[in-house]
C-alpha cells in the first residue's frame, strides 16, 4: 500500500518546505498536507511572492504549524529563524524553486529568509538532504543563465526533482511543469530512506 510505505518512510522527519513564488505553489499545499499526513513535522517558510500566489494560512492549516514570511518577524519565542530553522530540518525543499531562488542560491545570495537559510544549509545540502523542485516558462528555464545556475546548485549537492514537458500555466506546451506533488514526495522517500539510514 503506498500511504503505508510513505508513512514509514518520511514519519517523523523533520522537513523545512520553502515556497518560492511560481504558479504551481497552489500544488504545494497539498504536498504539505501529505507530508504532514505521513507523519512528518513540516515547518513552511514563503517568499513574498510565494505569499502573492498563495496565503500562509492554507500551508498553516495543513501543516498546523506557524508559517515563517519574514527574516526580521520571528513568530512566536525569539531565535534566529534562519539558523534555528535549519537546525530543526532533517530535509529542507523548494517547492516550486523559481528562477529566481535558484538564481540566488547559485551565487550565494541572502536578502530574504528562504535565500538566507538555504545558504546557512551547508551541511544539509553536502549530506544530499536539499531537494529542488524547478518551475518555469520555458523560455525562463532554457535561459543560459537559468542552466547555469542549475548545473551550479547540482555541483553544490543540492537533489532536483523535474522539471517536467508538458501544458505550462501561459498556456504553451513546453519543459518548466513543476513534478507532481506525488513525484516531489517519491524523491523526499528516496533522501529520508538514506537520511534515516545514516541517524541508525
Ligand atoms: C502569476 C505569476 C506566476 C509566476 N510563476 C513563476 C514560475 O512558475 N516560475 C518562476 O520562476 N517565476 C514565476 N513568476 C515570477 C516570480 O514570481 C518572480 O521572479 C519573483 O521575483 C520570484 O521571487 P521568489 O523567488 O523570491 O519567490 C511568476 C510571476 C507571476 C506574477
Amino acid at each position: 500500500m503506498p500511504t503505508k510505505k510513505t508513512n514509514q518512510k518520511i514519519k517523523n522527519l523533520n522537513i523545512l518546505l520553502g515556497v518560492s513564488g511560481g504558479i504551481a505553489a497552489y500544488k504545494v499545499v497539498d504536498l504539505a498536507s501529505k507530508l504532514t499526513a505521513a507523519g512528518a513535522g513540516v515547518k513552511t517558510v514563503m517568499t513574498d511572492a510565494a505569499c502573492e500566489l498563495v496565503g500562509p494560512k492554507s500551508f498553516e492549516a495543513v501543516t498546523c504549524s506557524t508559517v515563517f514570511t519574514s527574516l526580521w518577524d520571528t513568530p512566536g519565542e525569539y531565535e534566529i529563524d534562519h539558523i534555528a530553522l535549519v537546525g530543526w530540518a532533517d530535509i529542507v525543499i523548494v517547492a516550486p524553486a523559481t528562477a529566481n531562488i535558484i538564481g540566488k542560491i547559485a551565487n550565494g545570495i541572502c536578502d530574504d529568509l528562504l535565500s538566507t537559510l538555504l545558504c546557512a544549509a551547508s551541511p544539509l545540502i553536502e549530506s544530499g538532504a536539499t531537494l529542488l523542485a524547478p518551475a518555469m516558462n520555458d523560455n525562463m528555464w532554457n535561459n543560459p543563465a537559468v542552466q547555469r545556475n542549475i548545473k551550479t546548485v547540482k555541483k553544490m549537492g543540492f537533489q532536483l526533482t523535474g522539471p517536467e514537458t508538458g501544458r505550462l500555466a501561459c498556456g504553451t506546451e513546453g519543459i518548466g511543469r513543476m513534478s507532481e506533488p506525488k513525484g516531489i514526495l517519491e524523491a523526499i522517500e528516496k533522501i529520508a530512506s538514506k537520511i534515516k539510514h545514516k541517524k541508525k
